[in-house]
């Protein structure tokens, strides 16, 4: 009678009880958890996919995925959107389950959601933080109008080898500037206080050094020291941390032996003990199964053991938690405060969400009608695109086109494409929302422009077109050409790795053939990595690089084309001239004999320059730019001091402009050996024609410090050179000593 009466207890008066409760929410907490069953709190840590899909139709959502949630055993989901299934969803969780623990619902919003922006790498290139931050609460407002809480993004992962697909969802090869991104897209997710109105919760990923990857191999083996990982690959976590990012995911691979999703030193040493993160850890999609795959354990009950002890709150996808946590604790393998803890920070996050106090907070049919897609976005969508394009060549000044240019040959696979502009990761993208560049064009053209479309090749064809007749036709008939070339979506992204760096198929003889007819040629380039384009780069007239730029591609593209604004992108990520020069980043090291061309016995290659074609932080303008009086406040400072470094900047060219003043420096000599520069600090600045601008950085200790010998980060005394200017390889120098403090 007894047992009877406490199951009826806890199986309805006691949830009703706590919901009842304004307790605080860790009180709340501690009574939920102090009710839930084993399998309930194995639930809660597990999350399910609700199958992908896309704004025109709901998700496809199983009615055994309904049972368990009646049944509590899942605690999130993902690709799963839309008001009216969210709502459904979240109904049968607190009003049908015996906990009533509402849902928190996931989706992969990389770049925009239904209104795609620029891919990451593009957005980057605009090295303005502040559009970027803007694009994403654009996102994050569409999002979750949607019915989504909770993004997976920013991705983190720094970049040096464009072999690696995901090199598209970057921001590309350097930590300073990864940081900075790292910043703008965490508080533009989640607001400026941490959860703003229509927020979403930000996932730092893909924690860690997942770009690492050996051979820019896909899920390949990361094998890189500590210090590598503590300088170059975990800065923009950490930046993500300090500006709120609320969750993060582990990555897929491990590092020297040991798997992410299963490594304690990292979850929870370094991201926890270290650094102080409160919130939760998701592991990515099957990463707690797939360290059986990966060898170091042999089951997967070892591989849920192993993930929750490290670190890794939440199970996606892989079903592990659920099947095991259970009898991991009844067989004394875990403690259940481990499993407590993991209940706990995940509760934490559905309370400051307030989806305890709300639960249909994001369920909102009216804000899904009124904020999905509208002008505002599209609007928001081009003013990103346009500054994410970097104008790499403008020879003979063949761009900007005049208005009343007479005939356009638009030549190439990606000039008429819908598709490929979305770019990898545009999960609830539509491709019948994108301007091509070919509508782009005739939007912006002159009425009295002919504008001559020819596609030419495919993306991937193998067999070689015999003459190309119809685009050679085209160029001839033209004042000036523009060929679109470069890759699918699907040459890049996730599980997007490629041996080779070329124009894909047959794009390259296509471009040798136009070119030959001897007619102005402009390049433009849609791409998720840095290809390389050597033919191209001295046979092209001008050559743009335009990424993925999402749905307002053809706009944003005939914007920098017509002149309507002018170019200010800058690369965040080095264009190597063969595939065989890769890893190729100009944050590299000295090494004992540095590149020297008129000596064999030095750092090189014999059939290639050690220079990138285009190096990082490389970007022209309609305009020119000169850099003078460059000046440090002080030649000698203390390891706890600062210098100032100001130098003038003025636009010499004839038309406004926008310019990326970029600030790095050299630590000559330090405990370890230092890359021959380092990004420290970069200002866009707006310069009408004949204007000058003084612009001031400050370097301050942390821009100093290293990751000593001792294993520690310090100021070391000794010289520091100072290089200020347009990118990574033009730049006025200067110099500072950093002095023992007696
Ligand atoms: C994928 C990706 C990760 C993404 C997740 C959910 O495999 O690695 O970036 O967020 O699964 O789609």
């Amino acid at each position: 009678m007894k047992t009877l009466l406490t199951s009826l207890v806890l199986a309805f008066i006691a949830p009703l009880f706590i919901l009842a409760q304004t307790k605080p929410p860790e009180q709340h907490i501690d009574s939920l958890i102090a009710s839930m069953t084993l399998e309930e709190k194995a639930g809660q840590l597990s999350q399910f996919s609700g199958g992908w899909t896309n704004m025109s139709t709901n998700s496809t959502v199983t009615a055994e995925q309904r049972a368990m949630v009646k049944e509590g055993k899942v605690g999130s989901f993902l690709n799963v959107f839309g008001s009216e299934i969210t709502r459904e969803l979240q109904r049968i969780a607190v009003e049908d389950s015996r906990m009533r623990i509402p849902l928190l619902y996931g989706f992969d919003v990389i770049h925009g959601f239904r209104t795609t922006f620029p891919i990451p790498l593009a957005e980057a290139s605009s090295w303005d933080p502040e559009a970027v931050e803007k694009a994403e609460r654009t996102a994050a407002v569409e999002a979750a109008a949607a019915g989504i809480h909770w993004t997976f993004a920013p991705m983190l992962d720094i970049a040096r080898d464009p072999r690696w697909g995901r090199i598209a969802e970057s921001s590309g090869e350097d930590p300073y500037l990864g940081s900075a991104m790292a910043r703008a897209r965490v508080k533009g997710f989640q607001g400026e206080n941490g959860l703003a109105d229509n927020a979403v919760l930000a996932c730092a990923k893909h924690f860690a050094a997942y770009g690492a990857a050996e051979g820019g191999r896909e899920y390949n083996t990361v094998d890189i020291s500590e210090r590598s990982l503590r300088e170059t690959y975990l800065p923009p976590f950490k930046a993500a941390l300090d500006a709120g990012a609320v969750t993060f995911m582990s990555s897929f691979n491990e590092i020297a032996g040991v798997p992410s999703t299963g490594n304690r030193a990292l979850l929870t040493g370094i991201l926890r003990d270290e650094w102080g993160f409160k919130g939760f850890v998701v592991s990515d999609w099957t990463s707690i199964p797939e360290m059986r795959a990966h060898g170091i354990v042999a089951t997967d009950e070892e591989a849920g053991a192993l993930a929750v002890t490290a670190g890794t709150d939440m199970d996606m996808v892989g079903g592990v938690y659920l099947q095991y946590l259970p009898a991991l604790v009844r067989e004394g393998r875990i403690p259940v405060q481990t499993v407590d803890e993991a209940v706990r920070r995940v509760l934490r996050v559905k309370f400051r969400l307030g989806l305890f106090e709300n639960p249909y907070r994001y369920c909102d049919a009216e804000k899904e009608r009124s904020l999905i897609y509208t002008d505002a976005t599209r609007a928001a969508a081009r003013a990103m695109a346009r500054r994410s394009i970097v104008l790499l060549k403008n020879g003979k000044n063949v761009l900007p086109l005049n208005k009343d240019i007479r005939t356009i040959a638009l030549i190439g696979p990606l000039s008429d494409d819908r598709d490929n502009p979305l770019g990898p990761w545009a999960q609830a993208g539509r491709p019948s929302d994108v301007v091509t560049v070919l509508e782009g064009i005739k939007a912006a053209a002159a009425h009295s422009c002919k504008v001559i479309y020819a596609r030419g090749c495919g993306i991937t064809d193998s067999l070689p077109a015999k003459d190309f007749y119809e685009s050679v036709r085209a160029a001839k008939q033209a004042d000036v050409v523009i060929m679109v070339l470069g890759e699918s979506l699907n040459m890049s992204g996730e599980a997007g790795s490629r041996s080779n760096l070329d124009l894909p198929g047959n794009q390259e003889n296509l471009l040798e053939a136009v070119c030959a007819v001897g007619k102005p040629v402009v390049l433009v380039l849609m791409n998720g990595r840095p290809l390389t384009l050597p033919w191209a780069a001295d046979h092209c007239d001008a050559i743009v690089e335009s990424w993925f730029l999402g749905v307002q591609s053809g706009n944003a593209i005939a914007d920098v084309l017509f002149g309507e604004y002018n170019p200010s992108g800058k690369l965040p990520v080095s264009f190597p001239r063969t595939v065989g020069q890769v890893p190729v980043y100009y944050n590299h090291k000295n090494t004992g004999r540095p590149t020297n061309d008129s000596n064999r016995f030095t750092s090189k290659y014999i059939d290639v320059p050690n220079t990138p074609l285009y190096p990082f932080g490389y970007g022209l303008s309609y305009t020119t730019f000169s850099y003078k009086d460059l000046a440090l406040s002080s030649k000698k400072i203390t390891a706890d001091g600062s210098v100032s470094v100001t130098v003038n900047v003025t636009n010499s060219g004839h038309r406004d402009g926008e310019e990326v003043v970029q600030l790095y420096i050299r630590d000559v000599a330090g405990s370890v050996t230092r890359p021959v520069k380092e990004l420290r600090g970069f200002k866009k600045i707006s310069l009408k024609a004949g204007e000058t601008k003084r612009v001031e950085f400050a370097l301050e200790p942390d821009d100093l410090a290293i990751w000593n010998r001792e294993m520690k980060w310090a100021v070391e005394p000794g010289s520091f050179r100072v290089f200020v200017g347009t990118n990574s390889a033009d730049n006025l120098e200067d110099g500072f000593e950093v002095v023992q403090r007696h």
